[in-house]
């Protein structure tokens, strides 16, 4: 197991069995970092639909794992073709606006069904699910440096005051492997000795942001403040918001974009205050097939329970607490869909560009 005080990293595979992948179980944080293992691609999916793991990039890698799990299984099954089909239909809609997991699944489906030999699969399953892995860790790296190089122009005008930088929900390592997409800047900006501090909205109804954001940064050393969700604009309209940085969970061809719920009324906030509205991703949130990010990208509704109970510590339990009337019916869209007009720039690991199609296009040609 990973040193728990010096954990950065949401997922590997365990260093003395490589049929185990090990994740933190996010649902305990920031009160107890509880490490889980995964040993079959149930318990995969299972933590993806039960969001122990979260963020898009992260369920992308989670799933990618997931199907190498399966491949350790297939010799239990007759028809190999049809378990195998199973099991990404099954990954792939445990979560389904997060088009990562869509895109990782596919990546495992080609190669599985271009071999034959098991002993292979396993092999070239696990290569792959490592591959995507790294390669996620390396473009939020790159959306760091891209992302640092936006900010100089602000930081410039701030004087050596510090930035101030506000996010929705977790797009942090915790969302990620390593890094963050939204917060890659800010650690950059961070190890840069550049002076920022983030406002952090508690985004209801999971509390990512208070729970797993404040904590990332915590851990970092970087100063920040939770806000309740209502809090941006007010903060918005008094200069005390610098730019805006959010992760995506899908993004079309066109620039639009579908994050946390609440993430809209943020961009439109930004907007009528002439605050810059940024959105960082990796190349894995585009979802080339689509245009039109209101009518086409699919939202996911999670469980009401999630919206009538709040979670939190109390004494020395981690316990849950009825807000509503019992029988009150509630609603939770778990996203919403930021149209391209309202983004200021994209961030991504090939550089950054306007929402619109033919500047995505431009990074990203072969699509
Ligand atoms: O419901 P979650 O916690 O999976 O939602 C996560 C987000 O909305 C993140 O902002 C998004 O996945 C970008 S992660 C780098």
């Amino acid at each position: 197991m990973k040193n728990k005080t010096k954990i950065q990293q949401s997922i590997w595979l365990n260093p003395e069995d490589s049929k185990i992948i090990e994740i933190i179980d996010q649902r305990f944080l920031p009160h107890q970092l509880i490490i889980e293992q995964l040993k079959s691609w149930k318990d995969s999916e299972i933590a993806i639909r039960e969001m122990h793991v979260r963020g898009a990039p992260l369920i992308g890698v989670t799933a990618a794992f997931g199907m190498y799990l399966a491949c350790l299984e297939v010799k239990d099954h007759l028809d190999k073709v049809s378990f195998f089909l199973e099991v990404a239909t099954a990954l792939k809609a445990s979560r389904p606006t997060a088009v990562n997991l869509a895109w990782a699944v596919d990546r495992q489906l080609s190669l599985i069904n271009g071999l034959k030999n098991s002993e292979e699969i396993i092999s070239k399953s696990l290569e792959l699910a490592q591959k995507i892995s790294e390669e996620e860790i390396e473009n939020c790296a790159k959306i760091g440096q891209y992302g640092l190089n936006l900010l100089q122009p602000l930081i410039a005008q701030k004087k050596g005051a510090p930035l101030n930088i506000l996010t929705h929900c977790n797009a942090g390592w915790l969302a990620c492997v390593q890094h963050g997409t939204a917060t890659a800047p800010m650690y950059a900006a961070h190890r840069a000795g550049v002076p920022i501090h983030v406002w952090v909205d508690e985004t209801r109804p999971r509390n990512q942001g208070a729970r797993l954001t404040a904590w990332e940064l915590a851990q970092a050393g970087i100063p920040h403040t939770v806000i309740p969700d209502n809090t941006g604009g007010h903060l918005m309209q008094h200069g005390l918001v610098d730019c805006c940085i959010v992760g995506s969970d899908r993004t079309t061809r066109t620039g639009d974009v579908a994050n946390k719920i609440g993430t809209y009324l943020k961009a439109l906030a930004a907007q009528d205050n002439k605050i810059p509205f940024y959105v960082a991703l990796p190349g894995s949130t585009f979802d080339w097939e689509i245009r039109d990010g209101v009518k086409e990208i699919p939202i996911e509704e999670r469980n009401s329970k999630e919206v009538k109970f709040i979670q939190g510590l109390h004494e020395k339990n981690i316990i849950k607490v009825l807000i509503s009337p019992p029988k009150s019916p509630a609603v939770n869209f778990g996203f919403d869909v930021t149209p391209a007009h309202l983004v200021t720039r994209l961030i991504t690991d090939r550089g950054v560009c306007q929402a619109n199609e033919p500047s995505i296009h431009e990074l990203f040609p072969e699509y």
